[in-house]
This record gives C-alpha cells, sequence and structure tokens, in this order.
C-alpha cells in the first residue's frame, strides 16, 4: 500500500479538541483546544489517516508521494463546523415580518394571527419539490462558504403528511448530492395547522399515528422535534408526540423553554433526549436534570437577537453546573434568518458571555455530540471524517472577533476541497 496521503496540509497551526469523541466537553473543559504549532493533517479516502508536528506527519506522509499539500503559512486549520438546529428547507421568505416585529409587533402574536411560521407554511405548501430544492440548495451553499460542513435539517413548514414528506425529501435529496451533511429531523408539530384550529390533541394524534410512522417506514429521519412553548404544544403533547417517535426508533431534539419556563428541559431529561434547544426560560430544576442526564442544550442567540429580546439562555450557569452546551443558528425564515455559524460564535460571546475557546468547542465536538455523532466529526482527529477550514486568521479569538466578516478560506469536506479562497467549487472533478 503506498504511503501517500490524498491531502496533506500544512498549516501554522492545528486548533481542535482531543479527546472527547466519546462524551461532550462539560464544565471548565469546555474551554481547552489543543495547540499544534507548526502542525500537518493527512488526509486519506476522505478521513484524518494522521495529525501532529509537521516534522512527524511529513515522515509518516513523505509529501514527493502525496497527491495534493496545501500550505497555509500563517493560517490556522479547525474541524468543520457543525450546526444542530436549522429549518433549511422552507419556501418564501418573511422580510416583511422582520419589518413588522420591527414596529413592535410580537412573534407569538403574528403567529397567533396566521402570519410567522403559518406564513412559511402556506408558502412551503404551494413550492414544487424541484423549486423547494434548488432553494434549499442555495442556503446550504452559503452555509458552506461560512465553514459549515455538517447542518441538521427540520421538517416542520408542511404540517401534513403530503408536505412534511416532501421536506423530507428535498433533506435527503441534499444530503446524498450537496457536500455539506445534513441530518434530517421530522418537526411535523411545529405549528397548529388553520384546517386543525382548536383541535390540537386531535392534530397530535394525527401527527404520532399517521404521519410519524410513515416518515420511519421510509427512512427519512433520524431525529424527532417538536415547539414545545405556551399555546402552541404543551408538555403532555409533546410527551405523547416525543415518546412515540422514541419507540420508533428516532433521536429526540426539541424547541423547550423559549418563551415560557413550561419544563421542556426536565421533559428532554425524562425522555434522555439528545439535545433540548433554546432554553432562555430554564428552570434551576431544568438545568440540574439536564446535567444529570448529559442532555446537550443546542443555545440559539441569534434567535432572542432577531427577536429584538434583552434575555438570551444563560450559558453561564448552564456550564457551571455541568451541562454540555453547543451552539447553533436556527437559521429559519422569521426568528433566525442568518445562515453564518461564526456569526453565532460572536453573539454567544457578546450576549452570553462564553468565551471565544468554548465557543468553537460548542460548534465542533459539543454540537457533534448533540447530533450523536461525536465518533465521526468535531475533531480533527485519526479515523474521523476530514472536514476542515483553513482560515484567514491564527487564532480562534479572531472568529468571532471579526463578525460580519468571513474569514472563511478553504473548506474540505470529507477530503475533498470544496471552497477555495472563500468561493463555492462546483465540479466534482476539480476538486482535488
Ligand atoms: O426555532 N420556535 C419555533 N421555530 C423556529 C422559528 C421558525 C419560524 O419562525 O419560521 C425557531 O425559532
Ligand atoms: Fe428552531
Amino acid at each position: 500500500m503506498s504511503r501517500g496521503a490524498d491531502l496533506l496540509l500544512l498549516g501554522e497551526k492545528i486548533i481542535t479538541s482531543r479527546g472527547a469523541s466519546t462524551a461532550p466537553l462539560l464544565g471548565s473543559e469546555l474551554g481547552c483546544l489543543t495547540v499544534i504549532e507548526k502542525g500537518a493533517v493527512a488526509v486519506k479516502g476522505g478521513v484524518i489517516a494522521a495529525v501532529g508536528s509537521e516534522e512527524e506527519i511529513v515522515q509518516r506522509f513523505p509529501p514527493e508521494e502525496c497527491r495534493r499539500i496545501i500550505e497555509s503559512p500563517g493560517k490556522m486549520i479547525t474541524p468543520g463546523l457543525i450546526d444542530p438546529h436549522t429549518h433549511t428547507v422552507f419556501g418564501g421568505s418573511r422580510e416583511d415580518e422582520f419589518a413588522l416585529r420591527i414596529s413592535g409587533v410580537p412573534y407569538l402574536e403574528i403567529l397567533q394571527k396566521g402570519g410567522g411560521i403559518l406564513d412559511t407554511v402556506q408558502a412551503t405548501r404551494s413550492t414544487p419539490y424541484e423549486e423547494l430544492l434548488e432553494k434549499s440548495r442555495g442556503h446550504l451553499d452559503r452555509m458552506l462558504i461560512g465553514g459549515t460542513t455538517t447542518t441538521e435539517v427540520k421538517s416542520g413548514y408542511g404540517l401534513d403528511l403530503e408536505n412534511e414528506m416532501k421536506m423530507l425529501q428535498v433533506i435527503n435529496q441534499l444530503d446524498r448530492e450537496h457536500p455539506l451533511d445534513l441530518e434530517a429531523t421530522f418537526l411535523g408539530a411545529h405549528a397548529l395547522p388553520p384546517e386543525y384550529r382548536g383541535r390540537t390533541d386531535e392534530f397530535i394524534d394525527y401527527m404520532a399515528q399517521e404521519v410519524l410512522p410513515q416518515v420511519v417506514e421510509a427512512d427519512l429521519a433520524r431525529h424527532c422535534d417538536i415547539f414545545c412553548e405556551e399555546g402552541i404544544f404543551s408538555i403532555s403533547q409533546s410527551r405523547r408526540l416525543l415518546q412515540k417517535a422514541r419507540e420508533l426508533g428516532l433521536a429526540i431534539r426539541f424547541h423547550a423553554d423559549e418563551m415560557v419556563s413550561l419544563g421542556g428541559a426536565e421533559l428532554a431529561a425524562e425522555l434522555g433526549a439528545h439535545s433540548a434547544d433554546h432554553l432562555l426560560k430554564i428552570s434551576k430544576k431544568g438545568i440540574e436534570a439536564m446535567a444529570r442526564e448529559q442532555v446537550v442544550a443546542n443555545l440559539l442567540p441569534a434567535t432572542p437577537f432577531t427577536l429584538m429580546k434583552d434575555e438570551y439562555a444563560p450559558a453561564r450557569d448552564m456550564i457551571e453546573q455541568g451541562v454540555a452546551i453547543a451552539l447553533a443558528s436556527d437559521f429559519n425564515p422569521g426568528s433566525s434568518p442568518t445562515h453564518s455559524v461564526p456569526l453565532i460564535m460572536t453573539l454567544a460571546c457578546l450576549q452570553m458571555k462564553m468565551t471565544p475557546e468554548e465557543t468553537l468547542n460548542a460548534v465542533t465536538i459539543n454540537a457533534a455530540h448533540s447530533l450523536g455523532l461525536g465518533r465521526e466529526i468535531g475533531s480533527i482527529e485519526e479515523g474521523k471524517k476530514a472536514d476542515l477550514i483553513i482560515w484567514e486568521a491564527s487564532n480562534p479569538r479572531f472568529i468571532p472577533y471579526y463578525y460580519g466578516t468571513n474569514l472563511v478560506q478553504t473548506v474540505i469536506k470529507e477530503g475533498r476541497v470544496v471552497v477555495e479562497q472563500g468561493q463555492l467549487r462546483r465540479s466534482k472533478n476539480e476538486n482535488q
């Protein structure tokens, strides 16, 4: 067998977590990054074959035997970013609602009047499959340029069998076709559709008994979510749907304790969820329960930012009490119209007082754990997928510091260069 690597990366610094592939980083460990000065990564067959000092790696993988070498003096290499909560597939857009909210109309009031999520439901139902596919592909391209190499994507703008299946099929097709890896989540209970007005329990039954089994049968989702919120779906309705999902073999992650302290975090712990998300209003008991049961908290600071709130999830309390923290964009056309994970890192620093180092771990290894993928992705370690970023920066603090500017220079997805000089590379053949 040849000693050559498919790709050899030589950088100023390699920055990654280490040794956290079986469990997320907790407490003070969340801020710990390994820095390899004058480091190198060898990639073979889409996987990281070796990582270490340049001297050591070059001995094991002589450059003259490697198919491609990328040298990046002065630049750092990190794992690809992971976005564990998004609503990337949707019809239409909601820039008018953006303006309405600025004038003072609250998000939930817009939804109660049939706008907001329901506006997107109408647009998504009336968008043909191919159009939805192309529109979503465009969003994934933007995410990739911003350094995201794996993203979770939810359904939830169909709210009936046909349209939920349509969304999930789009997600699955894009997972096969787009360089980004997608994790599909069924969010059939995202809002109550107009045809079920006043019949919330019947809608939950419909989702649990009819739609969910068909989604599982067609193998279209690995996770199940619900918008557990006052005035949307209650704790007992959420428990009913999520228990059924668990019985059918799906992993659980859900919108919890965002506007009102309902006990969503406690429910997530009770059900052994992979994650509970948002958590602005998490209770003391909820924090204890999530720490005890090792449920990852996916915090989504772009949402309170977009909704112009003064309050953010209590990240520091959660970190101190041993809850695993991940960060996500919540990308969606209403409460978080951003594709950018680096921007999320900035907001987590400035609004939740997380350190830049903590935010990098929260969008790499801990985000991987939130998706149940800690062994495959999230760090630069031998045997993991070669999902890597070369940054126009020499240390991780630059990522949240220069917000609004894309510092991603090169993105490598499973060993293929998919973004170069900040630009997408389209043709598969060009990629080596
Ligand atoms: O996470 N809270 C519910 N769902 C999304 C918003 C979706 C939308 O507004 O379209 C969220 O914020
Ligand atoms: Fe969301």
